[in-house]
């Protein structure tokens, strides 16, 4: 009995064992980028199970307020930047925060609750977007404000850039 419940034992941690080698494997044969991607989309996936409206092409490197994920809509091929937080809940005004299509949002911002950002709109890093920005106006600051209107050449070539899986505003090294 005793020996059978060691070998039982080792086994399972025999095939638990196998099992990481096999994880950290796979693992080393991708590069930071593509870990960092698969993580963000399984993020995705988990906010559209709590309810969250995320659209095609999306990046989403910010997180969606955890009390209120299905007030949140985000368009497609829209970017929102590192440490960005979408809030939508507050003990005064709580609501949604719709996002449109082609929608690129900069490091760090907070985006308040009943606010609406209109397709292909760009935010500055760092920017508190307090009322509704208008499509294809960049705005940026705290409260932000609308500083002039987004070239529609650099959305095309940020959207194609989207839709390619590549990283947006690289620049090639020498
Ligand atoms: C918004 C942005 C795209 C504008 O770039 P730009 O066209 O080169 O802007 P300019 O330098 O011409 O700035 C225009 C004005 O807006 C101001 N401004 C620009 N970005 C700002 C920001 N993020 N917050 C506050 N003000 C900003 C500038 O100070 C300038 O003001 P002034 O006219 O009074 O001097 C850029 O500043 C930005 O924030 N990029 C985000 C980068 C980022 O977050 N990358 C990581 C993503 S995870």
């Amino acid at each position: 009995m005793g020996i059978l419940t060691d070998i039982r034992l080792f086994l399972l941690l025999l095939v638990r064992g196998l099992k990481c080698i096999k994880i950290y494997m796979r693992r080393q044969g991708k590069n930071a980028d593509e870990l960092a991607f698969a993580g963000m989309r399984e993020q995705i996936e988990a906010y559209r199970r709590a309810g969250a409206q995320i659209g095609k092409f999306v990046r989403l490197w910010g997180k969606l307020d955890a009390i209120n994920p299905h007030l949140v809509t985000i368009g497609d091929c829209t970017c929102v930047g590192s440490e960005t937080c979408l809030i939508t809940h507050c003990p005064i005004n709580p609501g949604k925060i719709k996002i449109g299509k082609n929608v690129w949002i900069g490091f760090r911002c907070i985006i308040l609750p009943n606010v609406t950002i209109g397709d292909g709109a760009l935010i500055g890093a760092g920017s508190v977007v307090t009322s509704d920005i208008p499509p294809n106006s960049i705005a940026c600051g705290n409260p932000a404000v609308v500083i002039r209107s987004r070239d529609p050449k650099e959305m095309k070539r940020t959207i194609e850039v989207i839709k390619n899986d590549l990283p947006v505003g690289e620049v090639p090294r020498q």
